[in-house]
């Protein structure tokens, strides 16, 4: 830890290269320290498509500013309308490019007619990431279909870097099977699609459609850039969604999770370089992309799926709501209604205590409990009872969070720690999660306890073993 406080006492210079890679990747401290350094010279082009939410394009490039990147901004005509150039030029110092053929909308630039024919190319060799915010239907289907008529199109097809979408449009037009289409082609190659909310849109209706916060389209970004790309050699088992246990041919047992939290546990793992395999119930969700996705209906086939490739996997993440019950036998046709039923069940195999029993040395393995009452005690318990290294609790009864909800809040417990993690989206949740699993790797301390004003001299000083933890993390020694 003596190269984290010479780095933080040194400004971090002496942990940069001169293009600005972080060196000491591992140490949270250091990692948020050296953003700054980390990011500097990554370069972003921001796409803007002509849509009501063109106005929070600005918001993202001072976002995307904000972690030292440097941004190109390039409009469609359509976005022109919305926002002027100027707008982005002045934020970012750099010539607007607004089409394939003129600078006449341009902002500081002098670029002659005939040279923007080719500067797509350069501009595609340029950016590290493009990302088209707000990606109206028109440019998805465009990016869907190849179609090159603007300086935007002609450039998505010419880049070979990380390509985000962060799609804004009426309810109507996004559900439509067209849109969809297009955008279920563009995951299928890789886009990434930072998802549109629901609520109030422009046109007055009320849906899905709302473009994303700038913010989470920035960190969206941040990750297609790589700069977390701390879990390369790892390889990550996750589970996620519900079990269903026959009843009949038409009729199951089965529960309310929808698979969101797995799911962004997988993307999470995925895009900061793990190899991911995704055991999954069924859901509605779209499988990440570059995931190896294993569907399975019955806890049993869960049970199978896991235990034939866990001897691959560095972590083990349990995030599914796995049956703890099937019905004993399963009536061949439909039942029929006569009355009273009494249901015979019998107790499925504990999936997650299971592989505990087989781990290999070295491997993590992580669990969920979803909880109605006294959760802390129950997760306690149940991480006891199943020997795993760590629980991610739950309060499933808590208002907008957990079970079907976009954003969830836990507490990561392990035998000696307990980690609030505070309401947030569920792929946000993934990323902290998966800093906490990965914590588990370093050695721990014997006692550490910092807040945000600790000054540096006395965290050194209250160092009692070899390692450090984020300002945010507290230790409950018990
Ligand atoms: N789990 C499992 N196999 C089961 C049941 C649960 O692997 N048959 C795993 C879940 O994936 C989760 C953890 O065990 O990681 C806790 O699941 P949860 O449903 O919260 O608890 P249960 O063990 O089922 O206990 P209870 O339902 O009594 O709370």
């Amino acid at each position: 830890m003596e190269h984290c406080f010479l780095g933080l006492q040194a400004g971090c210079a002496d942990h940069c290269d001169p293009i600005g890679e972080l060196l000491t990747v591992h140490c949270s401290l250091c990692t948020v320290h050296c953003s700054l350094f980390y990011n500097l010279a990554m370069r972003v082009t921001v796409g803007v498509s002509g849509g009501i939410a063109a106005y929070k394009a600005a918001e993202l490039v001072r976002a995307l500013q904000r972690q030292a990147l440097e941004v190109h901004v390039v409009m469609t005509a359509a976005a022109c309308r919305f926002v002027q150039p100027l707008t982005f030029s002045s934020l970012t110092g750099n010539r607007v490019i607004t089409s394939l053929w003129d600078d006449a909308a341009g902002g500081a630039g002098d670029t002659a007619a005939e040279q923007n024919g080719i500067e797509h190319i350069g501009e595609a060799q340029w950016a590290e990431a493009l990302v088209v915010a707000p990606a109206t239907a028109n440019v998805l289907a465009k990016f869907a279909h190849g179609i090159a008529d603007d300086f935007l199109t002609t450039m998505y097809l010419a880049t070979t870097a990380p390509v985000l979408v962060a799609p804004a449009m009426n309810v109507n037009m996004w559900n439509h099977p067209a849109t969809q289409a297009n955008v279920e082609m563009l995951r299928q190659r890789g886009v990434r699609v930072v998802e549109p909310g629901t609520g109030d849109l422009a046109c007055g209706m009320v849906g899905t459609g709302r473009m994303a916060e700038p913010d989470a389209i920035a960190d969206a970004v941040l990750r297609a850039l790589g700069r977390r790309h701390d879990m390369a050699g790892e390889v990550v088992l996750v589970t996620a969604g519900g079990t269903r246990e026959a009843l009949d041919p038409v009729r199951f047992l089965g529960n309310r999770s929808s698979g969101k939290m797995g799911y962004a546990l997988a993307e999470a793992a995925q895009s900061r370089g793990a190899k991911v395999i995704l055991v999954s119930g069924p859901t509605a969700l779209h499988p990440p992309a570059h995931c190896e996705l294993m569907k399975v209906i019955t806890a049993d086939e869960m049970r199978e799926a896991v235990l034939k490739r866990m001897a691959e996997a560095t972590m083990v993440v349990k995030a599914a709501a796995v049956a703890d019950y099937r019905p004993v036998a399963v009536s061949a046709q439909k039942l029929k209604r006569t009355g009273p039923m009494t249901l015979e069940l019998a107790p499925t195999e504990d999936i997650l205590a299971e592989v505990v029993r087989r781990r290999r040395p070295g491997q993590l393995i992580v669990g969920f409990a979803a909880e109605t009452n006294d959760s802390m005690a129950n997760g306690r318990a149940k991480l006891a009872a199943k020997g795993a290294d760590a629980i991610v609790v739950n309060d499933v009864t808590a208002d907008g969070v957990g079970i079907e909800a976009e954003t969830n809040a836990a507490t990561f417990l392990t035998a000696t720690t307990s980690i609030e993690l505070a309401e947030m989206p569920k792929r946000q949740l993934a990323d902290r999660i998966l800093d906490e699993i990965l914590a588990l790797r370093r050695p721990r301390p014997l006692m550490v306890e910092m807040d945000e004003d600790d000054d540096l001299k006395s965290r050194q000083d209250r160092v009692l073993g070899d390692a450090v933890l984020p300002a945010r993390r507290q230790l409950i020694v018990e």
